[in-house]
């Protein structure tokens, strides 16, 4: 099972992704969870030790010149289009139990449409992760689907939009849901995260019209005090129950196939 978890800044992706790993390690499931943020948290909300130490794969100058080829210092080199990744997540991926997490770091934009070395590598990371891995992959993305290609997003079984009670992030929302079903992403569905009212539920449902919200979790105190600590996310059994819920949804989804793509 791969899951993709998308959606605005700051509306909880890395919390709900961390969540879902965390659960489905505790059912005892192998879970390779991806950083593939810029701004990279997910080790320290899955309380991984030493999160800060983590280097990311983009950083990795030797490894990738000698996968790719070249970096994008090497203005004009030639470079295999297809680097070996296969090895990448048990050498450079960090173990905490069931969970193997990789950090991608940031991705350069790639300058007037021309591939740039990293961004090579780290797109066949994602592919093969997302094709070839076997066990549940936790794809903890940006605001977008930049990430994914079109032939990426053929391996993503459910995307997850997280959303908050805020215009923008319905918007994002929108902007997403469209991108990810244009990309051939079948299961693009809706998770409200931080509801403080039960009437806010039913607004965030008109206003993402069309979108399929699947579950939505309370605004949790215990989340967003203990996240000060930085020891791993800290949650209620209330919140708990619903990330179980979650993931039944999404498994009963994906195993499901659509009646018209
Ligand atoms: N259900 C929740 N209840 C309370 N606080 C929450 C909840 N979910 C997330 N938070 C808090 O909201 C903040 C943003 O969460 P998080 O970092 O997971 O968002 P994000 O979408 O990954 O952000 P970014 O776009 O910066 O990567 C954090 O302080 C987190 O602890
Ligand atoms: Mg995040």
């Amino acid at each position: 099972m791969k899951i993709a978890v998308t959606g605005k800044g700051g509306v909880g992706k890395t919390t709900i992704s961390a969540l879902l790993a965390l659960e489905l390690a505790a059912q005892g499931r192998k879970v390779f969870a991806i950083d593939a943020d810029p701004d990279a948290n997910l080790a320290s909300v899955l309380g991984i030790p030493d999160a800060d130490s983590i280097r990311p794969l983009v950083d990795m100058k030797a490894l990738i010149k000698e996968r790719v080829g070249a970096t994008s210092e090497d203005i004009g080199s030639y470079f295999t289009m297809n680097p070996r990744v296969d090895d990448i997540p048990e050498q450079y991926g960090v173990r905490m139990g069931n969970i193997r997490l990789l950090v991608l770091g940031h991705i350069p934009k790639a300058r007037g449409g021309c591939a740039c070395p990293e961004n090579i590598f780290l797109r066949e990371m994602v592919n093969h992760a997302l094709t070839q891995q076997e066990e549940v992959v936790i794809l903890d993305m940006e605001a977008g689907v930049e990430h994914l290609g079109r032939g990426t997003a053929g391996g993503v079984d459910v995307m997850l939009i997280v959303v908050e009670h805020s215009r923008q992030s319905i918007e994002t929302a929108h902007r997403i849901y469209k991108l990810a079903r244009e990309l051939g992403i079948v299961h693009v569905l809706a998770v409200v995260n931080k509801l403080t009212h039960s009437s806010e539920l039913t607004s965030i449902e008109n206003a993402l019209a069309g979108i399929p919200v699947i579950a939505a979790l309370q605004d949790d105190r215990t989340i967003r005090e203990e996240s000060l600590q930085g020891f791993g996310v800290q949650y209620t059994s209330d919140t708990k129950a619903k990330i179980k819920d979650l993931l039944t949804i999404i498994e009963n989804r994906q195993s499901t196939k659509p009646s018209c793509p």
